[in-house]
């Protein structure tokens, strides 16, 4: 059996679990102290680098390993290539993420300096494989190609190049003797790691299944196919720009960083324009009778995104008018309107939607999923104004800040809870899934497998039309 039919479940489990703890968690407490100590940027800054860490690597990066492996053979109508490498994946990046956890804060001390130098190469290790094995999935078979596959590999390659920039970044860190990335480097090391990988593999998994569960208009390839190419050259850009300025010191000319600013935000708002998110459905998915209490995430997380780009953007304009830097605070804000707002959202959005129908039953509690709606969001508007607002005000605006992670917490935990209970079902349909999947033949084709993720009820169990391209 290759197929794997169980396969997200651990990379699910970890992610939620990590979000809570070393994401959610510390994130919060770090919020905390930064308002009972009256200040707007951390002081923390070992142990804010290893939270931005467990989160892109652990709550989103283990969250998208599970959901690739399970999803893309599907797709594809192929077999994963080695189960064993599949779990290796899961065990390097998991132990590279604790890891790193503990050893970060400490690296100024030997041997802890070299534990992050260690974690950092378990997490290449397992991100190769996991890399390796779902390009081969995408790349073999040229016919079965869709055109949405390319964001996925180029989501794939970031992911590798990300993981690589972290082992050599903490060589260099070592090789310096500090605990922390240096800020030279950092700026560009988190655009690769949001942009690109998370940022390309949200798109590619947005255009295949959201026109579909959300009955959107049929998207328009050809405009796809020259987004995604400006999409990449305004990731790429913008990372060198920050490079030049930051590490190399190079005076550049004060139009590039707004020039290549205003390409990713117009590839970003193109992206939004042409997905018809905001448009009103063609097919009414509600005659149909799915629950459709996931689409208000999926429309908020655009919303969040656009007000992330364009906070963004105005930074940009700011920075070419005035000649003057950023506050951290406003950063800081942004950072969470994208990571938060748009990436958490579409995360636990596309889970609450995709969980159930791995699991062929329905999501736990539709009360819960809108409780964490209400919470994360609440929590998110009020971390994204309180944070610029103490730093030019102080006052009120410190106690905000200091709650908004707990609020954002709460609404996570409750999510946890309710994913945990939905895939506690998955026992009921395993072994009818595995009988399915054995069927594979010599040559390492197995039959397309009806998944289904279709606009039907969520009961999950039967369904005709399957995600397959
Ligand atoms: C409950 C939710 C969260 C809370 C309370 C939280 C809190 C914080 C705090 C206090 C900082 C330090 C300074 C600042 O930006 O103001 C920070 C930095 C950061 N956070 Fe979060 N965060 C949360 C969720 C997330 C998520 C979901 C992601 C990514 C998917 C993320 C990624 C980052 C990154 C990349 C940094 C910057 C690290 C660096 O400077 O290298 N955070 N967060």
């Amino acid at each position: 059996m290759k197929q794997l039919p169980q396969v997200y479940r651990p990379f699910i489990i970890a992610a939620i679990v990590i979000a809570l703890t070393a994401g959610g968690g510390l994130g919060a407490i770090n919020l905390a102290a930064m308002a009972v100590g009256g200040a707007v940027g951390t002081t923390w800054l070992a142990i804010t680098q290893a939270h931005g860490h467990a989160q892109i690597f652990g709550w989103v990066g283990m969250f998208i390993m599970g959901v690739v492996y399970y999803v893309v053979p599907r797709l594809k109508g192929r077999e994963l290539k080695s189960p064993g490498l599949v779990a290796a994946s899961l065990w390097l990046v998991l132990g590279g993420i604790v890891l790193r956890l503990i050893a970060q804060p400490l690296s100024d001390g030997v041997p802890f300096g070299h534990l992050v130098v260690l974690s950092a190469a378990m997490e290449l290790v397992g991100v190769s494989f996991f890399v390796y094995l779902s390009l081969n999935l995408l790349t073999t078979d040229a016919q079965a190609r869709a055109f949405y596959d390319k964001y996925l590999a180029a989501s794939l390659v970031w992911f590798w190049i990300l993981t690589a920039a972290t082992l050599t970044i903490s060589v260099y860190s070592l090789s310096l003797g500090i605990q922390v990335i240096p800020y030279a480097v950092n700026a560009a090391y988190l655009q690769i790691g949001l942009m690109g990988f998370v940022g390309m593999m949200i798109y590619g998994m947005a255009l295949r299944t959201l026109p579909l569960f959300m009955g959107l208009r049929a998207p328009n390839q050809r405009a796809f196919d020259i987004i995604f190419v400006f999409l990449n050259v305004s990731v790429i850009a913008r990372a060198l720009v920050m490079l030049a300025a930051d590490a190399l010191d190079i005076q550049l000319a004060p139009w590039l960083p707004l020039t290549v600013s205003a390409l990713e935000y117009g590839s970003i708002l193109a992206f939004v324009w042409f997905l018809n998110v905001f448009r009103k459905p063609e097919i009414n998915i509600a005659e149909t009778g799915v629950d459709q209490g996931y689409e208000k995430y999926i429309r908020a997380a655009f919303v969040w995104l656009l007000l992330a780009v364009t906070m963004s953007f105005g930074y940009s304009v700011y920075r070419f008018v005035t000649g003057a830097d950023v506050d951290s605070a406003y950063i800081g804000a942004y950072r969470h309107a994208l990571t938060v707002g748009f990436i958490s959202l579409m995360i636990l959005g596309m889970a609450s939607r995709l969980v159930p129908v791995f699991a062929g039953d329905k999501l736990h509690s539709s009360r819960l999923l809108n409780a964490t709606f209400i919470l994360v969001n609440a929590g998110n508007v009020m971390r994204v104004l309180s944070e610029p607002l103490a730093r030019e005000f102080g006052g009120v605006f410190f106690v905000t800040m200091g709650i908004s992670g707990f609020i954002q917490l709460a609404g996570l935990a409750l999510f946890g809870y309710n994913i945990w209970q939905t895939m506690r079902l998955i026992e009921l349909v395993a072994p009818k899934e595995a009988a399915t999947s054995s069927k594979a033949d010599d040559s390492g084709h197995s039959p397309r497998m009806e998944l289904p993720l279709s606009r039907r009820p969520a009961t999950g169990r039967s369904s005709a039309k399957t995600l397959q391209s």
